[in-house]
């Protein structure tokens, strides 16, 4: 599986991903916006660890962003169980060196159709927390719709914030 945008790739995670994974990964403005489980520091035994995991995933729901078949993100789904296994909560990140330019907005637009029309979801949702402006963005320009807030759900780096639900329905 391969889905082709303007000048990157997203594909499934491949042995030989490791070294570039580590590179831009591991980047604290990066990790500042994710879950305490996206390492940081990020290193090399967090890059093989992860990319071991999810070679032959199945089904494939992780996927690495590529320009010339260097790591330069990754976005994923987590399908959501039981009643609510027809959603699946979206992921993503991008290297630093690479935002501002539409990338991650149409990758999402990518994966989404994506998810609707070959993995069987009907609901593909997303949490951003109060500090990252920039991602929600993303995902209106992607045609997500903000549902909700929860207030003072998460803490990161030791700063409680509120979190921003975001879906978009097939
Ligand atoms: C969030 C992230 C994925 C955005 O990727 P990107 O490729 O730069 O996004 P795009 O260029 O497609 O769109 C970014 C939009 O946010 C806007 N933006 C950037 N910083 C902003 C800010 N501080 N306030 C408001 N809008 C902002 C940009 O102007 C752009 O909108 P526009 O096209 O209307 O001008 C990237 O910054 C990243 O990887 N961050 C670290 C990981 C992360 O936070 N992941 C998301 C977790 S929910």
């Amino acid at each position: 599986m391969e889905l082709m945008g303007t000048g990157f790739a997203i594909r499934g995670w491949k042995l030989g991903d490791e070294v570039s994974l580590q590179k831009h990964a591991d980047n604290p403005k990066v990790s500042a916006c994710l879950m305490d489980r996206f390492p940081s520091p990020y290193t090399i035994q967090d890059a093989i660890f992860w990319v071991n995991n999810l070679v032959g995933q199945d089904p494939l729901v992780n996927f690495a962003i590529t320009i010339n078949e260097e790591v330069a993100g990754g976005i994923g789904l987590e399908p959501r169980q039981d009643v609510y296994r027809k959603t699946a909560i979206l992921g993503y990140w991008l290297r630093e060196e690479l935002w501002g330019r539409g990338m991650m907005t149409e990758a999402v637009k990518l994966l989404t159709g994506y998810a609707f029309t070959q993995l069987g979801f009907i609901r593909i949702q997303a949490s951003v927390y109060s500090k990252n402006p920039a991602s929600m963005r993303v995902l209106e320009k992607a045609g997500y719709q903000k549902e909700g807030v929860l207030r003072n759900a998460v803490i990161k780096n030791e700063v409680v914030m509120d979190e921003h639900i975001y879906a978009v329905l097939k």
